[in-house]
């Protein structure tokens, strides 16, 4: 489709395959995550009070939103249910969003969603972009507990809008409302400064996971795992060095799934827990990087709900 190689994409991004959603919306594949994780929870559906969904690609322009879909299609009602848009950052971001409702105790099981069809929305004629991004879905259901070795330890979230053009869907918003033009410029589809973003991601990245590790006491040999964000293998990569983590703390699935946005940290835990390494009282750090610019780090220990 466009001029590229094998070798170029492998070299440059770490990306080996990507799977592409054929005739499944972002809800219905955030739906079988959801599934997944409320069984593995041990909880009834009926036990979830709360539905946070991250995406940039959802099923409705405006509304309604994919949380919302997600809750028609797990049979879950009378419940809030909205989405956030932070980009790839957004599993973060709504990871703090739970911790902040159970810890005011505005909710007791939150069920949270990363799920993507960038596909929809990834220009295919643009080669600094397509060779990128896949689609997927993960999610995680945040209980409260008494216990303080189960409790997230930390969550940051953070943004700078001065960077919004460097990532970004230019047309189609109220900033830019669909038009003829707009669809000719293919404007519609994801945009991005990739170098520059680049440069500024590893150097956030890498500030952010060693603030987050100095504020709560923790070295680089107490994590169990580094779950970052899975853009791209060379900042995945930098971020762990410059931690000084072994290569066997560092989770890499971007070989497998390219870059699904949101739903890279929960789909990456999935990977760690579908594989039996993950074991209770493991501690996660969690970081990621997204269009806003936005981004974020955690410290979560793997609490499975027994
Ligand atoms: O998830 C949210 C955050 N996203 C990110 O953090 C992604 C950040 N960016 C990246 O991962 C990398 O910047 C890319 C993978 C997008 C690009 O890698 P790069 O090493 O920064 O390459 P570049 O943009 O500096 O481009 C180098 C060359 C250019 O050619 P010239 O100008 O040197 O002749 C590009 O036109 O590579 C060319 N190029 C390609 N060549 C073959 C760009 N895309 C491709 C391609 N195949 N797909």
């Amino acid at each position: 489709m466009v001029d590229t190689s094998d070798e170029w994409i492998i070299k440059r991004t770490g990306i080996k395959t990507r799977h592409i959603a054929q005739n499944e919306t972002t809800s219905d594949m955030g739906t079988k995550a959801a599934l997944q994780a409320i069984e593995r929870s041990g909880l009834a559906k009926d036990d979830i009070d709360m539905i946070v969904c991250a995406t940039i690609s959802p099923d409705y322009f405006c509304m309604p939103s994919t949380a919302c879909m997600i809750a028609k299609k797990l049979g879950i009602s009378n419940v809030p249910a909205f989405d956030i848009s932070a980009a790839c950052t957004g599993f973060i971001y709504a990871l703090a969003t739970a911790k902040a409702f159970i810890e005011s105790k505005m909710a007791k099981n939150v069920l949270i969603v990363g799920t993507e069809r960038l596909s929809a929305i990834v220009d295919y004629t643009d080669r600094t972009t397509c060779i990128l991004f896949g689609d997927g879905a993960g999610a995680a259901v945040v209980s409260a507990s008494e216990k303080k070795e189960e409790a997230i330890m930390d969550v940051h979230i953070c943004a700078d809008g001065k960077y919004h053009d460097y990532l970004i869907t230019p047309g189609c918003g109220t900033n830019k409302p669909c038009s003829e033009e707009v669809l000719k410029e293919r404007e519609c589809f994801i945009h991005m400064k990739g170098n520059e973003t680049f440069k500024v991601a590893v150097k956030t990245l890498t500030n952010d996971v060693v603030d987050i590790l100095a504020k709560n006491g923790i070295d680089s040999d107490d994590i169990s795992y580094f779950v970052p964000h899975q853009a791209n293998y060379r900042i995945l990569n930098a971020v762990a060095s410059a931690l000084k983590l072994k290569k066997e703390q560092v989770v890499v699935t971007v070989d497998k799934y390219g870059n699904t946005s949101s739903a890279s940290i929960p789909m990456a835990i999935n990977d760690l827990y579908e594989s039996n390494k993950l074991s209770k009282g493991d501690l996660l750090l969690l970081d990621a990087f997204g269009g806003g610019f936005t981004w974020g780090s955690a410290l979560v220990p793997f609490a499975p709900h027994s």
